[in-house]
């Protein structure tokens, strides 16, 4: 198959076009490089420099290289910041959306695989969570994220577009080659910003919280590596390409959490010196456990997650980290 993979510069983006390219699929890459990175696209993938919000770009891209099926990551993805500057997060990921579905209504009506997020349902008490629980979302990020499901819903009722939506927990680690990885502007995930600690860019780590309701009392979060990840979106895409789905939504996660206190361990152990620690309190809309029912995505597409070891995807992530301590920069 032909892939546009929108975003495809970015995080996971970057992890999902290396292993479409090893599943021997052809890729084109548009992204506006607000958080993505050119040289995170190696053996000489197609980069097409381009913003969602100019939609007459979008429309001739997908004219200019006609995929069998488009790929969309392209979002700003900070929580925090998305409750502090709710209009940049609304038409960035929701109007850009937007104009990424008008434009493959009015050229080619190829199938979408979209990057959602557990974000969506916000505090639940299901544990694990699965897809057809309540969508609450608690911030701007995940609201922008469960409006863009329902746009696509909607262009599948209306206009017969195929659809997948894929709904992350937590993504970590990077390439075992260890040469691209995450490198977002402002950290925030967990074993990121402990990489970071270790590297000496941050002071200490910040528990928040040990007296949850949880076997060593700090928050428990299913984390789903990113190469899992990345197949999981050619399995989507190739179910969708054989019309074995049409309108599917799938939690990609383990099926099962790691403590905040176990993963600090494991970066310890891999790291080889304890990193310092501060507990601090709970931070308001920290559930105690936040992990995927994925059931679903195992038996219809056949996901079958490699990285299961905390230490081995801790690992992973080092090996980038000590290797590119400022990301992509030199
Ligand atoms: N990282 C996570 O833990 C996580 C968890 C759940 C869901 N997601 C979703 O996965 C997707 C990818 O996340 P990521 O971590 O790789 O983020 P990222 O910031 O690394 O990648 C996003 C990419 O989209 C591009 N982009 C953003 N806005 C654009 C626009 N208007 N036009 C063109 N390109 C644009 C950026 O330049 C970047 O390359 C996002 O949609 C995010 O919401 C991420």
């Amino acid at each position: 198959m032909k892939l546009l993979v929108v975003g495809g510069a970015g995080y996971i983006g970057s992890h999902t076009v290396r292993q479409l390219r090893a599943a021997g699929h052809g890729v084109v890459v548009l992204d506006n490089l607000s958080s993505g990175h050119a040289e995170a696209l190696t053996n000489g993938v197609e980069l097409v420099r381009a913003d969602l919000l100019d939609y007459p770009s979008v429309k001739a891209a997908l004219e200019a290289h006609k995929p069998d099926a488009v790929i969309h990551f392209a979002a700003l993805i900070e929580v925090g910041e998305s409750m502090r500057a709710p209009a940049r997060y609304y038409r960035n990921n929701v109007v850009g959306s937007l104009n990424l579905l008008q434009a493959i209504v009015d050229t080619r009506k190829v199938p979408l695989v979209f990057s959602s997020t557990a974000a969506v349902y916000g505090t639940t008490d299901a544990v694990p969570i699965p897809e057809d629980a309540a969508m609450q979302p608690e911030s701007v990020y995940g609201e922008t994220k469960l409006m863009t499901e329902r746009m696509i819903h909607a262009f599948h009722t209306a206009h017969g577009l195929p659809y997948t939506i894929l709904r992350y927990f937590n993504v970590c680690g990077a390439a075992p080659a260890g040469d691209i990885g995450e490198a977002h502007p402002s950290q925030s995930h967990l074993i990121e910003l402990a990489c970071m600690t270790a590297l000496g860019q941050r002071e200490k780590m910040m528990i928040f919280g040990e007296d949850y309701d949880t076997p060593d009392g700090t928050c428990i979060r299913d984390y789903v590596h990113v190469q899992d990840l990345a197949d999981a979106h050619v399995l989507a895409v190739e179910a969708l390409n054989a019309g074995k789905t049409d309108a599917a939504t799938y939690n990609v996660g383990l099926g099962h959490g790691f403590s905040v206190k176990q993963v600090l361990d494991a970066v310890d152990a891999v790291v080889g010196t304890p990193l310092d620690r501060e507990i601090a309190p709970r931070r308001a809309g920290d559930p105690p456990r936040l992990v995927a029912d994925a059931t679903k995505i195992v038996q219809e597409l056949g996901f079958a997650p490699q990285f299961t070891d905390l230490q081995e995807i801790v690992q992973t992530a080092w090996n980038w980290h000590k290797g590119h301590p400022h990301g992509f920069e030199k």
